[in-house]
């Protein structure tokens, strides 16, 4: 029999989004303990960038795609028959720009009753990490004042409704006007354009000359030493990702700057954290993003033809929210 083959987007060697070729590979077999799912929906993941750029550990070759969902279609040895032709969600596996992906064991859950294809995609870690940072590790109050950097990213956007609700104040960094239009309706009172703007004697402006009692900052790289002008006494600075790179970050904070403000920085990884969680406010996470009360700002839908662009656009920090790729689309 003819070896069966499907769509995928590869690459063969860290580098450029043109490393990324459209072509056809064979159809992935499921070893012990894992499934093949027919993918629907992808989402572009940072992640994905990072590990095409060769900046995660992830080997070649590459299928990028780490979050994504479709239906099970094949169970390897030792799976409950009952996963066949389940609806799942597959995060931290590579691979969903395909037409077929491997779960490993583990790696893949139910996707919720009132979770629709495109948001399944999407939603597990973003919200995760979104509530976690705000919530459990930040502990955002009433009446406090929280900057987020990428204002206009997908975990940035989250994070912004979850502060909001919780009472806080947002001043949302954003690189552009654009971005700032995009990122608008979801509650952030101020927007400063930090790539136009020095963003510090703003955040100073518009807090009274005291500084934000929390910074949430995914995005690292030659900004974050200005955090540390722009905390308030006793405030915090929660790093939770590093887009803009971990070069530039500047030397480790000296003891004398913390103690000169008395201020804390600390740090949030959803993956480190797992363990302790326990799917800790899963169900609450759940029912915000069902009810429609946590807005996905899933913004454009492309064909898998249109990753090496899509790769492109996120370089060029074009994106805003979450795009996402249709493989299979609604299944
Ligand atoms: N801590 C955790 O457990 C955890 C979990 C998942 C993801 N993360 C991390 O959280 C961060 C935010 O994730 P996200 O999915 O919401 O991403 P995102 O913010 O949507 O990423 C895109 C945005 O990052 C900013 N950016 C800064 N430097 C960039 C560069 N060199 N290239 C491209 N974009 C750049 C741009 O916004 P501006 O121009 O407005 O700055 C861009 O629009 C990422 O670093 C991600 O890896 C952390």
């Amino acid at each position: 029999m003819a070896e069966q083959t499907m769509r995928a987007v590869v690459a063969e060697a860290y580098g450029d989004p043109d490393v990324l070729k459209v072509t056809r590979l064979p159809v992935p077999e499921p070893g012990p303990g894992a499934v093949r799912l027919r993918v629907a929906y992808v989402s572009l993941n940072p992640v994905d960038v990072f590990a095409r750029q060769g900046r995660w550990a992830a080997p070649l070759p590459l299928i990028p795609g780490v979050s994504h969902d479709g239906v099970v279609d094949k169970l390897g040895a030792g799976v409950d028959a009952g996963w066949l032709g389940k609806r799942v969600q597959s995060s931290g596996n590579f691979g969903g720009c395909a037409d077929y992906s491997i779960a490993k064991p583990g790696t893949f859950s139910e996707l919720p009753a009132g979770i629709d294809w495109k948001v399944g995609a999407v939603w597990r870690g973003m919200v995760g990490t979104a509530w976690h940072s705000v919530h459990t590790a930040a502990q955002v109050q009433a009446g406090q004042t929280v900057v987020i950097h990428a204002g206009a990213g997908a975990i940035g956007i989250v994070m912004t409704q979850i502060a909001r609700e919780e009472g806080a104040t947002v001043i949302a960094l954003c690189g552009g006007p654009a971005k700032i239009a995009f990122a608008r309706p979801y509650g952030a009172k101020h927007f400063i354009d930090y790539r136009a703007t020095d963003w510090v004697p703003e955040v100073m402006r518009l807090t009274n000359g005291r500084g934000a009692d929390v910074i949430l900052d995914g995005n690292g790289g030659p900004e974050t030493p200005k955090n540390y002008d722009a905390i308030a006494p006793n405030g915090l600075v929660l790093v939770m990702g590093a887009t803009a790179g971990r070069e530039g970050r500047g030397p480790d904070v000296p003891v004398e700057l913390l103690m000169k403000k008395s201020f804390k920085v600390g740090a949030m990884s959803l993956n480190a954290l797992a363990a302790d969680l326990k799917g800790r406010d899963d169900d609450l996470m759940l029912d915000a993003v069902r009810s429609g009360r946590w807005k996905i700002p899933i913004t454009d839908v492309v064909e898998l033809e249109d990753v090496p662009a899509l790769h492109a656009r996120f370089e060029r920090r074009e994106t805003m929210g979450r795009p996402i790729i249709r493989v299979g689309g609604d299944l």
